[in-house]
């Protein structure tokens, strides 16, 4: 489990925008702008979209029906490491297509590759972002992106091992640990990979035994982190001033010992915002495995025995239901 991906593409990919499709673009503008405190900018009536630094874009909401991620894009170091990526996937026999120029504007990037990734996510790849100087024009005094790209994602999988490999081979990801947490007398396993410095782009959660996935999202939460602390306990004091839902107040997670808290979004799934977590250094770090999700905090703060039985309904009825791996 603890093995390593290919070394020559470590290093070579980090999250670089996210696409979303959803019906309540006002109230994503409202809890983007007003209470997390990002740049947003409508493009047009359909589609609102989010800066957090130099990239022209980081987030699209597109108005539709999914309340769901739709893509996850990520940005490739260099033309060279694209080719070898697209080499895997044409040895797993996964169908790649080239987004057309007019696709790659909105997106604010030069050129990009797709093809249809874990659970029927989209997975964009691309080289070149469209960087702008326009300023920020943002309540939250900064993000930290640069070479650890925008943030992280969780994904809850019944497939976990097939889903590490993916990433793994694609990404040339590597697990910097794994954390078992006790959850309704179901024990969660969670494993965190990294792509680039960051300690995790992507972190995957299945039950262990019977495996469910109780959400009706593709994505359980996406991180974004703040530069400063006071940005993330005045972002939590206006999204509870703005009535939007905390599923976990502020807490520490063990393993990152990122600070963070949970809100959760218009279309279901949650965005964590978090500050200074450590980030790994490849000579010294040690795998470690953690007995409980965080250190200490992140207690729910919504009324949870409604969406604790839809949870459940939502898990046995996974049962049935067949999971998207692209190999
Ligand atoms: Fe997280």
């Amino acid at each position: 489990m603890f093995e390593n991906g290919p070394a020559d593409l470590f290093n070579s990919a980090q999250l670089g925008y996210v696409i979303i499709e959803s019906n309540h673009l006002d109230r994503w503008l409202q809890l983007g702008k007003d209470a997390i405190g990002l740049h947003a900018e409508y493009l047009s009536e359909d589609i609102l979209s989010f800066r957090i630094d130099w990239h022209v874009r980081r987030f699209l909401i597109r108005k539709g029906d999914a309340e769901d991620f739709t893509v996850l894009g990520f940005q490739i170091k260099d033309e060279n490491s694209l080719k070898k990526i697209l080499e895997k996937l044409k040895e797993r026999k996964v169908e790649v297509r080239r987004g057309s120029g007019i696709e790659a504007s909105l997106r604010g990037i030069e050129a990009f590759w797709e093809f249809s990734g874990p659970k029927g996510l989209k997975i964009e790849i691309f080289t070149n972002p469209i960087l702008t100087e326009t300023p920020l024009n943002m309540l939250s005094k900064g993000f930290v992106t640069e070479q650890f790209g925008m943030g992280h994602v969780a994904i809850v999988s019944k497939q976990p091992e097939r889903l590490i490999k993916f990433w793994k081979e694609i990404f040339g990801a590597r697990v910097s640990d794994q954390i078992e947490q006790k959850m309704s007398g179901v024990i969660l396993d969670i494993t965190f990979l990294r792509m680039n410095p960051r300690h995790h782009s992507i972190a995957i959660a299945a039950t262990r035994g019977l495996r469910m996935d109780p959400l009706s999202t593709k994505i359980q939460h996406l991180n974004i982190e703040v530069k400063n602390l006071e940005d993330m306990t005045q972002a939590y004091r206006r999204c509870k001033e703005l009535g939007f839902e905390i599923a976990h107040g502020i807490g520490q997670h063990p393993n990152d010992l990122e600070l963070s808290f949970y809100i959760v979004t218009p279309s279901g799934f949650e965005l964590e915002i978090g500050w200074n977590p450590i980030s790994v250094s490849e000579i010294q770090w040690k795998q470690n495995k953690y007995k409980q999700i965080s250190a200490w905090g992140h207690e729910p703060e919504i009324s949870t025995a409604l969406s604790r039985l839809n949870e459940f309904r939502r898990g046995v009825f996974s049962l049935f239901r067949s999971e998207y791996i692209p190999f």
